[in-house]
């Protein structure tokens, strides 16, 4: 059926459409790679249609991401193809910028609060982009248990977590860090699921709460910036039923910090779908892509050959229709018949028959 239907337009010129794919629960569930996601993926490599992977996923660097993913799907996916959740990050906060903050003795830090994925696998992505002082709730952890008495982490994988003897913290009751200004940061990135909920969560909000960004402090005044780069509340995993998802760990800091700070509202950026800051990114990417396989003086694609296929029409389906690409909302993740579609432009049963439809549209 694929083979076929796609074969009806034997004269596609592949410049004239391009396609951006969600990932989890679109070409992937959980560790497992769809059939379709193999069928859809592989053809549009053999006729050089131009596409991109849009994710709220992250955690692994672009490069480490896109290896496995061309294991899974069987064919070449090269990096520069991925946004994630975070990639925005890379170009769109200098790391010597974003916390451009001078503390009381008019030193200037630049160290960055990364948070999520497992152990400290954003702070190597952090540090891909280029930030230069990354510290992260298990290290911390690691330095002073009492930060969070329930935390699940062994000592054998205490022991694995890099740079954890930063810092000293004053044993015993009323443990808090010393000197402070040996943890202090000017700015929090929750890059992607947290794999410690409570740990994360209480040491974000205790940065939240602090003075300035100094551990063990407490201040009701302004609170360091914070940027969460996926407002998902649920996506779709090997698992029946969507789980919670970053936006999830989002709503609990907010409400939490509304709760433990009197009433405050948190003020936080967000990136990540369906936030057009992503969709601009995005947009970037496909063109770069577009242009590395049929040339530059390309006239530019319409935007309603653009395809955004999704399973989540929350994220995939709203962003892409706020910027004017044509979705395509796929049965085989988050979203189930008679459920909300965000007004997607079709429902597919897959990404295979996503593409067939793109590719047979005239
Ligand atoms: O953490 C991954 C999840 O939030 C959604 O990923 O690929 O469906 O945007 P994706
Ligand atoms: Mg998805």
């Amino acid at each position: 059926a694929f083979s076929q239907c796609v074969n009806r337009r034997k004269s596609l010129d592949p410049t004239s459409l391009a396609f951006a794919f969600d990932i989890d629960g679109v070409l992937v569930r959980g560790k497992r790679a769809l059939d379709h996601g193999r069928q859809a993926i592989q053809h549009l490599n053999s006729v050089k249609v131009p596409y991109i992977l849009l994710t709220n996923g992250g955690g692994k660097t672009e490069r480490a991401r896109t290896e496995e993913l061309s294991r899974l799907l069987e064919t070449d996916i090269p990096e520069h193809i991925l946004v994630q959740s975070h990639t925005p990050i890379r170009s769109l906060f200098d790391p010597d910028v974003l916390v451009d903050r001078l503390d009381g003795k008019g030193k200037r830090h630049r160290r960055v609060l990364v948070v999520g994925g497992a152990a400290n696998s954003c702070a190597e992505v952090a540090k891909s982009y280029g930030y230069k002082d990354v510290v992260t709730p298990s290290q911390i952890y690691a330095a002073c248990r009492a930060i969070w008495p329930f935390s699940q982490l062994t000592e054998e994988q205490l022991l694995k977590i890099p740079e954890r003897q930063m810092w000293t913290f004053r044993a015993g009751p009323g443990a808090i860090p010393e000197p402070p200004d040996n943890v202090a940061i000017d700015g929090i990135l929750v890059f992607t699921d947290p794999r410690d909920w409570g740990l994360d969560a209480q040491v974000v909000l205790d940065y939240l709460r602090s003075d300035r960004g100094l551990l063990g402090t407490i201040s009701d005044g302004a609170h360091v910036p914070i940027f969460f780069c996926n407002d998902d509340l649920v996506f779709a995993n090997d698992y029946a039923q969507p789980r919670l998802g970053n936006g999830a760990f989002r709503e609990m800091v907010k409400s939490l910090y509304r709760r433990l700070s009197g009433g405050t509202e948190l003020v936080d950026t967000v990136i990540g779908k369906p936030y057009k800051t992503t969709y601009d990114y995005a947009a970037k990417v496909l063109a770069d892509r577009r242009a590395e396989l049929h040339g530059n003086g390309l006239p530019p694609l319409d935007p309603d050959r653009i395809y955004m296929v999704g399973d989540n029409p929350a994220s995939d389906i709203t962003g892409g229709r706020a910027y004017g690409w044509h979705t395509i909302l796929v049965r085989t993740g988050v979203f189930r018949d008679g459920q909300y579609t965000a007004d997607a432009n079709i429902i597919s049963d897959s990404v295979s028959d996503a593409v067939n439809y793109g590719m047979s549209r005239e």
